[in-house]
């Protein structure tokens, strides 16, 4: 196979230079030239050539600017420096700022070519270094999505063919069934996976904050809005933004997010000015939506626009075959995690693991197995598919369990929302102490947020003492959220 001419630019004020190096290397390559840094940028920027050649010393902007602009603008172009005698004080700069090689003037055209080989190598084993490492990041994130029964296949293919496009993805599945790990990996696939993925969970955040944490607000915009503020879509500008539970984003919000979809763009809370931003947007819910939209909870034009791909997560129930595959990748991960010593699972074992329904799906696998990895003993599945079972019964004549609801960083109570192994506690005192501890953090967290952690504010409001509430702030572990 004939490969294609190795493209050089040459970057040199002094005509000599270029005319030499053009006559001597003929042939091989391709030689393009420009007389001054500013033009060489130009060329390098259009012609994107495989090798520069640039002279430190000319009129107008050095070599050395020239090299740091051209790696700024992340040009894959191996640049070779030219240096004239007594210029050999910026080898170790050049080198630093991402030059292949040194040649010192007068030079032979000879050596020159033999620096020329020497970086296209260089240049070589970089690009295939930067491919093996794009793969294996891919790789990684793929092989922990586990799974290999036809629904979850189908899932890998569509994820495949969808990452790396612009639309965006609905992903809908109950609880616990990976509806995270899919956008990871929507993510990690797509060419925006150099920026960030940045996640808002709609249900976590009360109502009348999200649009301020979505949109970002002006100073003034409200009371406590002592600075402007930009929201979650301008920060993860360029990026992918996750919406979680996007069944629970109040109405008035939709439309807003609907114009994002559209246009683009949206208006901070107080603000007039449209703020454009480049997102790939990707939501996930377990709820009902059509059944939302019957009862104009949620728009019917919004959906649309979300629903331009939807990846359905089946329960695990409905794949069973997954199950022992995802055992297996579950014991191996927390064996080394802990560094414990537990063989792998008897066949009776495994065989009652896939007589379970798991109403907590994936996450609740991952934890059982956890705990028999912290136990190092396989007997106690069945004392924990047993407690499972019970936690099932009584959640099912219980109201569903309420979305923390408040913008805190896990703290004690939290760990109050039921563990899919715990044990259910009937200790009438107990429930009632907790429901009002949860209470309290609530409302303490919701109000140092309106009063942007205002605490003296707060306390007026609270009608409760500042020191009292300093002490419930930290007792709570409230943590302001930036
Ligand atoms: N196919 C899978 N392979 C490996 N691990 C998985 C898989 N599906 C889920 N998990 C693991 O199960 C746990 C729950 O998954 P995840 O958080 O993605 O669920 P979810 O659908 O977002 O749940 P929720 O609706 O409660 O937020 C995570 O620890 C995740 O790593
Ligand atoms: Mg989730």
């Amino acid at each position: 196979m004939k490969q294609d001419k190795v493209k050089l630019l040459i970057i040199d004020d002094d005509p000599k230079v270029s005319w030499i190096l053009s006559e001597g290397l003929q042939g091989d390559f391709e030689i393009l030239s420009a007389r001054d840094g500013i033009e060489g940028i130009q060329v390098a920027s259009t012609e994107k050539p495989d090798l520069i050649l640039l002279d430190i010393k000319m009129p107008g902007i050095s070599g050395l600017e020239v090299l740091a602009k051209l790696k700024k603008a992340d040009l894959r172009s191996e640049v070779i420096m030219l240096s004239g005698h007594g210029e050999t004080k910026y080898v170790v700069e050049s080198i630093q700022q991402g030059a292949a090689e040194f040649i010192t003037k007068p030079f032979d055209v000879k050596e020159v070519e033999i620096h020329i080989q020497s970086a296209l190598e260089k240049s070589r084993l970089r690009q295939e270094l930067s491919h093996l490492k794009d793969e294996l990041k891919a790789k990684s994130q793929y092989d922990s999505f586990i799974g290999d029964s036809q629904a979850m296949l189908d899932v890998k293919n569509v994820i495949e063919q969808v990452a790396d496009s612009e639309l965006t993805v609905l992903i809908r599945g109950e609880s616990g069934t990976g509806k995270e790990i899919v956008t990871r990996m929507l993510h990690s696939l797509s060419s925006r996976s150099k920026n960030t993925l940045s996640k808002v969970n709609c249900a976590a955040i009360p109502r009348d904050l999200l649009e301020a944490e979505l949109f970002g607000y002006e100073k003034g915009a409200f009371t406590g809005a002592h600075r402007t503020k930009p929201g979650r879509f301008e920060v993860a500008n360029n990026g992918t933004m996750f919406l979680d539970e996007i069944g629970d984003m109040p109405l008035e919000l939709q439309s807003k997010l609907l114009q994002v979809l559209e246009q683009h763009e949206f208006v901070r809370v107080g603000g007039i000015n449209n703020i454009h931003v480049d997102l790939r947007i990707i939501c996930a819910t377990n709820k009902n939506l059509e059944e939302a939209i019957g009862n104009q909870l949620f728009r019917d034009d919004l959906f649309y626009r979300l629903n331009e791909i939807t990846i359905y997560l089946p329960p695990l129930r409905d794949r069973k075959d997954d199950i022992p595959l995802l055992v297996e990748h579950f014991l191996d991960k927390y064996v080394s995690l802990y560094k414990k010593n537990v063989p792998p699972l008897s066949r009776e074992a495994v065989a009652r693991l896939m007589e379970y329904d798991y109403p907590g799906n994936v996450r609740q696998l991952e934890n059982l197995i956890k705990q028999v990895v912290v136990r190092e003993d396989e007997k106690i599945i069945e004392e924990l598919l047993l407690r499972g079972r019970q936690i099932q019964t009584a959640r099912s004549y219980q109201p569903a369990r309420q979305p923390l609801g408040v913008p805190v960083a896990a703290g004690g109570i939290d760990n109050a929302e039921m563990s899919e192994n715990a044990e259910p506690d009937y200790s009438l005192k107990r429930r009632v102490s907790k429901a009002v501890s949860y209470e309290e953090k609530k409302l303490i967290a919701e109000v140092l947020n309106k009063v942007n952690w205002n605490r003296r504010k707060a306390s007026e409001i609270l009608e409760i003492s500042y020191r009292s509430l300093l002490y419930k702030i930290k007792d709570y572990r409230i943590n302001e959220i930036k």
